[in-house]
Parts: C-alpha cells; structure tokens; sequence
C-alpha cells in the first residue's frame, strides 16, 4: 500500500479519480478476510448513511496479530516505556502480545461478555489498555476508551450513553510524580452506572482499594485462569468497532462510533503513507490512547503494518524537561509524532535539554491536533529533527478516524503551519457561507469533504440525528468538519481553527457548553461564557465571563471554587486560565451568546469587534471592556 515517490503519489491520485471504489477494493485485498465484500461502497450523505466492504467477514484483531506471525512473531509489537526512568522498559513481540489478546478475550467471554456488549476502558498507558482494547475487538465486543484524565462525572456518563456492561480499570496510574487513584474514581463513577455488570482491576500502582465482592475481579487472577488460545469472532465489514467521546459544541459529549472493515484499511494505508513507514523502522506516537490518536496510531494501524510501536507511559517534562529525547536517543526512534502543544511547551523549557541528546536517529517528525505556528514548526525541524527530517502537519479528527490532510513525509512538499495536501482518496473542499465550493486557489472558508472515506464515523452511539444534524445538515451533501480553512495561491491548506463552540486547548477537544454547566453548578454564579484567547503555549486559554448572584468578595477564592467544580465534572484538562465578573452579556435578540465578541475582547482586540447593533443590548459590551481593563 506504500507510495514510495511523486509519481506513485501523483498516479494514486488519477487512480483514486478514475474510480474510487476500485482504488479501495485493491487497498483492502491486501487483508485477512474470512469472507470478501459484496458491495464496496453504499453512501446517501443526506442521511448520514455510509457503508463500506458491506457483506465483508473478518476480525480487526487477526489483522493486526495473527497473519504477522509466521513471518514476524518474535519482534516487537510494543515497546512500552515506564514513567519512571528506574523502573525497567517492557518489550512485548508479537507472539506475546496474540497470546496476551487471546488469553484475556477468554477472561472477557468468562465474565460473559458476547459480541456488541459496550465495555467501558479507563486506564493508564500501560500494554494492559492496548491489549485490552484489542480483546474487545477480537470477541467482537465494543470498546469505549474514555482518557484517564476525565472525572467520576464524565465516566459515569459515558458509561451510561453507551450502557457498558464492564469497566476495566486499574488501582491507579503513574503520570510523572503523580498518581491518579483510578479505581477510587471508578468507584464514585459505578454508584450511578446500574448497566455495569463487572469491573476488571489491574494492579498498578499498589494503591489501597477496596474491591466489590461478585463485581470487582482482578486483572491478574482471572488471566490465570484462562487459555493463551482464542478463536477470533467473526464479524461483518460494518459491525461496530468502537466508540469515543469527544465534545460538541452544544450539550452531552458525542459518542462517536467507528465500524470494522473500512477503519482498518484507512487506518493501516494513511499509517504507512502518512509516515513512510519502513519495515524494521521504531515509531513512537505519544499521544493517550484515551483520544483518537492513539487508538489509530498507537495500536491499530502500526500493528496493521506489522510495526513496533512505542507506548510511553509519562509524561514530557519527568524527571526533565528531557524526557522525550532521552527516550529518543536511547531507543534510537526513528519516527516521531506528537502535538504542538508538546512541542511548544518544551520549546519553553530551552535547547539545553535537546541538547543533551543523540537525536541523529530520527528520520520522520509529526504533529497533530491543532494548528502549529510557524514558531514552533521551525523550532522541531532545526533543534529536533536536525534540519533533515521532514515534518507532517496531520490533520484530522475523531470522526474522520484517520488522517485526512497531510504531505507524506519526504514525498510531497512540507510548509511551515500547513497541512498541505489531501491525502490519496480523500476529496475535501473549502466552501463559503451558502456551502458552495470555493474551488479557486487563494481562499478561505470552511473545511468539508465531499465524498466517503473507508474510516469515517458512522453515526453518534444512540443519536443518529444528532450525527445528521452535526455533521451532513450545514452544507446537505457534504460532511462539515467544524474547522476553517485557508487554500493559498498553490492550493495547499492550511487549518485555521474551529467555527463552532469547539475549544481545542492543550489539543484536547472541549466543549463550551459542558464546561459553563459545570461553572454554573457555584452557587453565586448565575451565568457563564466561556471562549478561547490565545495562549502561547496550550494554543488556547480558557477565558470566562462570569455573572454572579451577588458580587464575590473574594475573587480568587470563588475562581478556586469554580476550577475545582470543573475538575469534578469535566477533568482538570477543562479548567480556567482567566476569569473575568461581569453583570452582563452580549446576546442576540434570539438569546444567543455572541461569542464572536467575547472571543475578541479576550484577546484584547477591542477595535475589532464587528458589528454589535443586532445584540439585544449593545452597552453590554461597553461595561464588559470597561471591566476587563481595571
Ligand atoms: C484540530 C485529533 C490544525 C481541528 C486527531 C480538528 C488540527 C480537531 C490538526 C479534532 C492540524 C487536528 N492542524 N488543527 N494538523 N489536527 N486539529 O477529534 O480543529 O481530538 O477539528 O482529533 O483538532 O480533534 P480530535
């Protein structure tokens, strides 16, 4: 499935236009099936409703475990590293980690989880969470991986919208100097989670717990109990795969459900393009499995590929702000992939602790989840990758389930802060307010994409009207991604940020709404507004207008209070950077918050502000610049 230079690359794309289903059937007959497809694609954008491979049988797991293992059995399949650099590195091959699978798909089918049961995964970054998500695959059970950062709150209620019969957690997780006592969180999340049938508890820490007897069992005890051998279930093209939470821009977080077939071929080819992957090359991906990265590209697509991925447990700045490039030169990793934020922050720290470093083995630097300014790109391509490395700017998100936008590495051309190019296969587009397609070079509108890709979301887990109404009814016949984007005069495209309610901060999705109802759970405070200004290095702050039943006496305590109220419904990921007490504001005659406006004065543009005569009432904005400059 590899591209290796511009002409295949170019020849892939006539390819693609010429007949698209052709160009994916050859992609997908390159896996295991059990049985081949009767239609390659059925698609009806206006409903939502996309199918690929319909009639497919195979299992994902198979994929990315046993047909590697005549030829490749003893490399490894994951080089997990610890957060404490005294405590020693695991290298699991892949006859390992298909025993591993196999043996805890058997202590699933024990607790008697069947095929389509939703299990809830909240753990840290250990193998155990990758081989647990890929037993779920293999009994055909759905995972739902929620980020081991999230609150009792926000795990209770995933784990309701989807009504997970299992939890499997940990007694806790080690992120630099600190523990996150997962069970005891798990614990307050499984008072109100009535579909949880049992929990699976991993030792990890040696943190105190307290285990629920015929309910709590431990990871360890029933791995014993079981076989190193497992027939995987057989499923169809279309069966459900997984599903992930991420934020929407109005109320409860989106389960976003990914299916079989098509999300393993788009996995696997944008895995082994994107990164020009070669065989025997070490790649290191470090992002959390809790988000959509890690599914794709820490387990699915370089086990696909038959690669050694590299799972790190900590985090970048413990012991130092070193850490990743000790990791670098003392592994010898060849590809890098990790998030603007990352690179941003340890820019921050200074190239004394680069410096320290061998990092001559890299060959391939990536970025993902935000916009990377131009500042920081040139930073990673001098002091990290040596002026030699070529960088992929990936963009992409949740529901695409795979890279959408990005050069190849050393193919196609890099620009600093662009994504550059579609990939092979993928037709995005940029069109104006009335959804028409801006198609000249030198514009700027929103982002879409015109025509199915194989790992596509399928529909939002229990609300397909929702996933209608998200992402298929602003533009009818394209899929809107939320995101804006600028095409220059040689038509590559850059991401410029999102149009909706959606904050990406630190590279983490967060939704306006959920983080206002959690702010509006105070007791003095009778309205929230929150919006992003920018931050230099988690690419957003969070800024919020707070109007108070009475004014608080003490500020700085009453921001404490609403932090903490945030941590407790959302995670500490959501919490705020600054806060501003206002007695109004600004909304549209319809009640809508205008937060263009809010977004504006956060950054202190205050000339900027367009045109406010349709707000309900204009002197709001007024008052609120006169206090945001006291
Ligand atoms: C943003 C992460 C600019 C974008 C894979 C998107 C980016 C959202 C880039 C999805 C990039 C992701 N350049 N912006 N290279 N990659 N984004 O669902 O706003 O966590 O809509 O998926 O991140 O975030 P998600």
């Amino acid at each position: 499935m590899r591209i290796n230079n511009l002409e295949e690359y170019k020849l892939e794309k006539e390819n693609f236009d010429k007949n698209p289903e052709e160009f994916w059937a050859k992609k997908a007959n390159s896996f295991t099936w059990h049985k081949k497809w009767e239609e390659v694609l059925d698609w009806d954008f206006h409903k939502a409703h996309v199918k690929w491979f319909d009639g497919g049988k195979l299992n994902i797991t198979e994929n990315c475990l046993d047909r590697h293992l005549a030829s490749s059995g003893d490399q490894i399949a994951i080089k997990w590293i610890a957060n404490n650099p005294k405590e020693k590195n695991i290298d699991i091959s892949y006859n390992e980690l298909y025993e591993k699978v196999c043996q805890f798909s058997n202590v699933l089918k024990n607790k008697g989880i069947k095929k389509g049961d939703r299990i809830c995964l909240y753990m840290p970054m250990v193998p155990e969470l990758a081989i647990a998500v890929l037993a779920c695959a293999r009994i055909g059970a759905i995972h739902s991986v929620v980020f081991a950062g999230f609150s009792a709150k926000s795990l209770c209620d995933r784990i309701n919208d989807a009504q997970c019969k299992a939890l499997i957690t940990s007694d806790g997780g080690f992120r630099g100097n600190k523990i996150t006592p997962l069970k005891k969180i798990a614990d307050e999340a499984m008072k109100n989670t009535p579909s949880i049938q049992c929990c699976i508890v991993l030792e990890r820490t040696n943190t105190p717990i307290i285990m629920k007897n015929n309910r709590d069992f431990w990871w360890h005890e029933e791995m014993k109990k079981t076989s190193i051998h497992h027939h995987a279930e057989i499923m169809d093209s279309e069966d459900q795969l997984f599903i992930l939470y991420t934020s929407g821009s109005t109320g409860r977080p989106k389960g976003i459900v990914h299916t079989t077939a098509g999300y393993m071929i788009y996995a696997q080819y944008s895995f082994e393009n994107v990164f020009q992957y070669n065989h025997g090359d070490l790649y290191w991906c470090t992002a959390d499995i809790g988000w959509i990265t890690g599914h794709t590209y820490i387990i699915y697509g370089p086990l696909l590929a038959g690669a050694t991925t590299v799972m790190f447990e900590g985090v970048p700045t413990y012991p130092d702000a070193g850490r990743f490039w000790e990791i670098v030169e003392k592994n010898k990793i060849n590809i890098f992939y990790t998030a603007p934020t990352a690179i941003r922050s340890l820019e921050a720290y200074g190239n004394e602790y680069v410096k320290k470093y061998d990092l001559e083995s890299l060959k391939v630097l990536g970025t993902v989840g935000e916009p990377i300014n131009e500042d920081a790109w040139n930073w990673y391509f001098k002091e990290i990758g040596g002026e030699k490395c070529p960088i992929v700017d990936t963009w992409w998100q949740t529901e695409t389930g795979g890279i959408m936008i990005s050069n190849l590495a050393g193919i196609n051309k890099a620009k600093p802060t662009f994504a550059t190019l579609p990939l092979p296969g993928i037709k995005a587009c940029i069109v104006d307010e009335n959804g028409d397609e801006l198609e000249t070079n030198n514009t700027e509108g929103k982002l879409c994409v015109k025509y199915p890709w194989p790992s596509m979301a399928r529909t939002i887990y229990g609300d397909h009207q929702r996933f209608i109404d998200t992402y298929f009814s602003s533009f009818p016949g394209k899929y809107f991604s939320g995101d804006g984007c600028y095409k220059n005069e040689e038509g590559l495209f850059r991401i410029t940020g999102r149009v909706d309610d959606v904050l990406i901060v630190s590279g983490h999705n967060l939704g306006t709404a959920e983080i206002e109802s959690a702010i509006d759970e105070h007791k003095n405070v009778c309205e929230s507004a929150i919006v992003g200004y920018p931050h230099s290095i988690k690419g957003n702050g969070i800024f919020a207008y707070i109007i108070c039943h009475s004014s608080p006496k003490d500020k700085k305590a009453t921001g404490i209070e609403i932090n903490d109220l945030i941590t407790k419904h959302v995670g500490p990921i959501a919490k705020v950077d600054k806060f501003l007490y206002v007695e109004g504001l600004p909304k549209t005659r319809s009640g809508k918050i205008m937060r263009r406006i809010l977004r504006k004065i956060a950054s202190g543009e205050f000339n900027e502000l367009g045109d406010t005569s349709t707000l309900l009432d204009p002197n709001v904005v007024t008052s609120i610049i006169k206090e945001s400059q006291k």
